[in-house]
C-alpha cells in the first residue's frame, strides 16, 4: 500500500480506487498520475551538475537550494530532489550554537562538508568558505578552495563579497572550481553592516549591488546568492544578468531560492528571520518524543519485549546455576 496524504486523496476525482495508509479509499485517475510521478522521481535520481543548473535557468525553472550540515540533513536534501546542497557557514550558529558565523573555521567546515557529502549524492554540492579563509590573498583563497574539493568532497565553493572579491573569484574559477557568489546581507560582515539588516534599500546601495553582481558574473561565478534585498531590486539585478540568482529574503523574482534547513524546519531556537517560511515546527515534535522516552524509561515501559534480546532457557538456567554455585 502506498502512503499518501489525505489532502491528496481529497483533491482527487474519479476512475481508480486507491487505499491510503489511514484506510480511506479514493477513486482517481489523477492519483494514478501522482503515483507514477513519484515512481519516476525515485527510480531515476540524476546527478545534478553545472549543466543541469544552466538548463533549469534557461528553461526559467526555479532552482532549489537548501543547506545541510551533517549526514542526515544531507540525506534529506538528497531524498527531496533539491538541486543544490549548500554546506553553509551558518553551521557556526544553527548547528554549533554560536552567536555569529565568524568563528566558524575551515577545519569545521571541511569536517561537515564530508559528512554532508555522504548523504547528499545527487545534489550539486557547494561548500561555504568561512570568514578569514579567502580574504587575506588570492593565493590563500585558491589553496583553501582546493581543500574544499580534495578534502571536503565538494563540487563548488561559495564566498561572500562584491567587486572587491572579483579578482580572487576569477583565479578560483579559472582553475576549474565553480564559485557561487553572495552579496546583499553578507553575515560574515554583519559587524560592519550593523547587524543582520536588509541591504539595497537606497538607490545608491541598489546601484552598488548591481555593479557587484555584474563584477561577480564577469569573474566567472556560476550563480549569485542575493540575501535580504528588496524584491524589486533583486528582480532587476536578476534581469540584468546572464547567470542565475539565488534569493534568500530577496522576493520571488530571482532564479532560485535558498533557505537554511534548521530555520525552515523549526529546529533553531534563537530567532526566525522575517524572510524564512517555517514549513514545520519540528522542535515541538522532537521535544515530545524525547519526553515520551524519558517517561517510559522512568516507568519501565521501555524497553519492551520487542526491544530486548532473548536467551535460550537452558543457557540461562546454566548461567544462573553457575553463578549461584560461585556465590556459595
Ligand atoms: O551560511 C549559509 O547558510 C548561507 C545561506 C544562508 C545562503 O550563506
Amino acid at each position: 500500500m502506498i502512503n499518501v496524504s489525505c489532502q491528496t486523496i481529497l483533491n482527487c476525482t474519479r476512475n481508480v480506487t486507491i487505499r491510503c495508509a489511514n484506510n480511506f479509499t479514493c477513486t482517481s485517475l489523477k492519483l494514478m498520475r501522482f503515483y507514477s510521478a513519484i515512481r519516476t522521481n525515485t527510480q531515476t535520481p540524476k546527478k545534478v551538475t553545472i549543466t543541469t543548473l544552466q538548463n533549469l535557468y534557461t528553461n526559467n525553472e526555479p532552482i532549489t537550494v537548501l543547506t545541510a550540515h551533517d549526514y542526515p540533513s544531507g540525506l534529506f536534501v538528497e531524498k527531496t530532489g533539491i538541486e543544490i546542497c549548500l554546506v553553509g557557514d551558518s553551521l557556526g550558529m544553527v548547528a554549533l550554537g554560536r552567536k555569529s558565523v565568524n568563528q566558524t573555521t575551515i577545519e569545521e567546515m571541511l569536517h561537515h562538508c564530508r559528512a554532508v557529502s555522504r548523504g547528499a549524492k545527487n545534489p550539486f554540492l557547494v561548500g561555504d568558505m568561512p570568514f578569514g579563509s579567502y580574504e587575506t590573498s588570492s593565493k590563500d583563497a585558491l589553496r583553501n578552495a582546493i581543500r574544499y574539493i580534495k578534502e571536503g568532497n565538494m563540487e563548488a565553493i561559495k564566498l561572500e563579497g562584491g567587486s572587491e572579491m572579483a579578482r580572487t573569484i576569477h583565479q578560483i574559477t579559472s582553475i576549474g572550481i565553480p564559485v557561487l557568489g553572495h552579496i546583499g546581507l553578507t553575515p560574515q560582515r554583519q559587524s560592519s553592516l550593523g547587524g543582520f539588516r536588509v541591504q539595497g534599500k537606497t538607490a545608491k546601495q541598489a546601484i552598488k549591488l548591481l555593479y557587484d553582481a555584474k563584477a561577480l558574473q564577469r569573474a566567472g561565478c556560476f550563480a549569485i546568492v542575493l540575501e535580504a534585498i528588496p524584491g524589486p531590486v533583486a528582480t532587476y539585478i536578476t534581469e540584468q544578468l546572464q547567470i542565475p540568482t539565488i534569493g534568500i529574503g530577496a522576493g520571488s523574482g530571482t532564479s532560485g531560492q535558498v533557505l537554511v534547513q534548521q530555520d525552515m524546519l523549526g529546529i533553531y531556537d534563537r530567532f526566525v528571520p522575517k524572510f524564512c517560511k517555517q514549513y514545520a515546527k519540528l522542535d515541538q515534535l522532537i521535544i515530545e518524543a524525547i519526553e515520551a522516552y524519558r517517561e517510559e524509561v522512568k516507568s519501565r515501559a521501555f524497553p519492551a519485549e520487542e526491544h530486548s534480546y532473548p536467551i535460550n532457557d537452558d543457557e540461562l538456567k546454566t548461567f544462573l546455576d553457575i553463578m549461584k554455585k560461585e556465590k556459595e
